[in-house]
Parts: structure tokens; sequence; C-alpha cells
């Protein structure tokens, strides 16, 4: 493995047309996805000299719980696109590198088995609230009782972003998804994600925040703020963590890049709860310059897909290894030590 970016021309060899397509494609033109990874460009990492420090340590502690990488898989549905053992490979390939694991309501495995399949490593379980609040509480029930740690309330995909690739391929997921099958008849099967995002809420207010929170006795953290405004509205309804997320570019696009508003979502939030980081993160430096910009923890989906793609649960390890070392790297010659000397790091805002 080179580098994170070379996996999606391999893992295209291997997935199929509208798999890859879903996987790999944003909204509209894709600008808003290509200016995520471009926008790391816009800060710099100044190096340090005599820092006096060497073998930098990346564990971290967020939520309560302790961490061998400060590198968490994104949700992402469909697992089952990229490998047939879905979820549960990438849970034994992130909890082998010590790291955290959400899983999507639209897993391709339930939300027992995922949590099964590497029952000592932290999982959160990502929620699209449904218009069916019973569905929402089996929804919670399980996740409760396969002791995930937080709920994350993903709140920018009402309704789908204008998925080009999805269009052309005519794509249908061709496998269902197991917490709708728990449910209800409609397994997602034959369905395009426009249709099943459509028997999703379109309506969600900060009550809804509160809802879950009160139900589910769990932190949600609210996935998909792009904005001050919003970290603090969702602070208010009861939030405990904020995700600043622009889903990697799939939906609404035209916004800006996600790293491109960290930093003022972080001086909003101002400690008061931890964030999460992602879209477009795909180097060890990316990571490094999230946390410095105020994400607690850097999050990504796609190169783990692909990762599972090429190479199920060992190919998923691989992808947490090689970002960490790259971070390692990177911390060594900033002379950053830990996690919380790279979150103390004040980047260079150079204009090329
Ligand atoms: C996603 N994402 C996503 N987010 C979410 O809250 N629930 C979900 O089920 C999914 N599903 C999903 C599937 C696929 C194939 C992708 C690529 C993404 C968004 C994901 O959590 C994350 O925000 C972005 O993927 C981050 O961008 P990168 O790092 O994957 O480019
Ligand atoms: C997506 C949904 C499932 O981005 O979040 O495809």
């Amino acid at each position: 493995m080179i580098n994170l970016e070379s996996l999606e021309a391999e893992a295209k060899k291997i997935i199929p047309t509208g798999g890859f397509g879903y996987i790999s494609g944003g909204s509209e033109d894709n600008w808003t996805l290509a200016m995520n990874g471009k926008a790391f460009q816009h800060r710099q990492i100044a190096p340090k000299a005599l820092s006096d420090i060497e073998k930098p340590e990346l564990d971290t502690k967020v939520f309560g719980i302790d961490l061998k990488t400060p590198v968490m898989m994104a949700p992402a549905a469909a697992q089952g696109l990229s490998h047939s053992k879905g979820e549960t490979d990438t849970a034994k390939g992130i909890a082998s590198v010590g790291g955290l694991m959400a899983q999507s309501t639209y897993s391709s495995t339930s939300i027992a088995d995922t949590a099964a399949a590497a029952p000592d490593a932290p999982q959160f379980f990502q929620l699209y609230m449904s218009k069916d609040w019973d569905f929402n509480e089996h929804l919670l029930d399980e996740a409760k009782k396969a002791n995930v740690k937080a709920i994350i309330l993903t709140v920018d995909a009402t309704v789908d972003g204008y998925r080009e690739s999805d269009i052309i391929n005519n794509f249908a997921f061709p496998l269902p998804m197991a917490n709708l099958a728990s449910y209800s008849d409609g397994d997602g099967k034959g369905k395009g994600i426009a249709e099943i995002y459509a028997s999703a809420a379109q309506k969600i207010g900060p009550d809804d925040v509160r809802r879950i929170k009160e139900y589910s006795g769990l932190p949600v953290i609210v996935k998909g703020v792009q904005t001050p405004e919003d970290a603090i509205r969702a602070i208010t309804a009861g939030a405990e963590g904020i995700y600043v997320s622009n889903h990697g570019g799939r939906q609404l696009n035209g916004g800006p890049a996600s790293f491109d508003v960290l930093e003022d979502v972080a001086k909003a939030v101002n400690g008061r709860v931890p964030i999460i980081f992602d879209s477009g993160i795909r180097r060890g430096s990316d990571v490094f310059k999230a946390l410095a910009s105020g994400a607690d923890l850097v999050a990504f989906a796609r190169p783990v897909l692909y990762g599972l793609a090429l190479g199920g649960a060992e190919g998923v390890q691989s992808v947490f290894e090689h970002i960490d070392h790259e971070l390692e790297i990177i911390m060594q010659l900033a002379g950053t030590k830990t996690i919380a000397d790279v979150k103390k790091t004040n980047l260079l805002n150079i204009k090329y």
C-alpha cells in the first residue's frame, strides 16, 4: 500500500460498477467532493527543529473511551457492496488497531452481528431517523443491547443529494439491509438510496435530539454540522458531540469543503463537547491538520471501504495502520509527542 488515494483505482477493478459508483460518487458535478481534499492545502504544518521528542504516541481518550488511534470509521451503508463479510470484517479490522467504528442504520449486517464481530471493541450506532418512531425505538433498543457507546444522529441527508453516478448506473442496492429487514418487509434490496432516504424522516429538529437521548440514555452526536450556528443549536438541544461533516460531498454540492469550516465550528463549540471531523481525510497530515483545527477524532469511509474490498478485515487493518504511520511521521517532524500536543499546534495560513 503506497498511499490511500491509490486504493480507489485498485478497488474499482473488483467492485461492480454500480456499487463502485455509489461508493466513490458525490453529488452533482462532485465539486464539494473535490474541494474536500484540496482544502487541506489551505493550512500548513510548521516543521519544528530541536523539539527533543521521539516515538510519537497516537493514543487518545474521547467520550470516555480509550483509543489507540484518533482515526475512526465513519458510518457507511451497505458494506456488503465491498466484501461479502461486510461490516463484520470492517469491525474486526478496526478492532485490531484499537480504533472506533460507527455502524450505519443501512448496514448490510445487523447491529448485533456487527457488534459481535468485535465484542471487546467500542462502537457507535449511526441513526437515520425514520418517520416511524416504533422503528426508531427498535433500532435504539438493538443498539443498546449491542452495548454501543453513543448514537450518531445524521442530519445532513434528509433527502438524497443528486447522485449522478447512481442515476447513470441506475444503481439499486443488490443486497438487503439487515436492520431494515429486522423490522419490516422492506429490506432495501432493489431500491436506490433516494428511495431509502424517502422513507426516513425529512423533518428533524432539536426535539428529536432530546427524544433520542432520553429514550436511549446514550450520548447523542449530531453528524453533518457545517456552521457554528448549527453546532450551538445541537448543543443547546442536548447533543454531547458535534460531528463536522459534509457527508463526503455526497449531499449539498456547492457547500464548502468540510475542513474549511472546522476551525470556526470548533471555536463556537469552545470545548463544551468533543468534535468528530470527516470528509476528505486521506493523509496523516490531513489527520494532523484536523486535530490541530479542533477535532478530537477524525473519520473517513471511502478508503476503508476500498481496503475492505481489497483485503477484508486485513485490508481495513492496513488502511488504519497506513494512515497512522503517516501521522507518526508528521508528528515527529512537527515536534509533537502526543495527540494533545497536536491539538495545541497552530497551523500556518500561507496563501500560495
Ligand atoms: C457514507 N456516509 C454515510 N453517513 C452516514 O451518516 N450514514 C451512512 O449510512 C453513510 N453511508 C455512506 C456510504 C458510503 C458508500 C459513503 C462513501 C459515505 C458518509 C460518511 O459517514 C462520511 O461522512 C463520508 O464518507 C466522509 O468522506 P470520505 O472520507 O469517505 O471521503
Ligand atoms: C449515503 C448514505 C447512505 O451517503 O448516507 O449513501
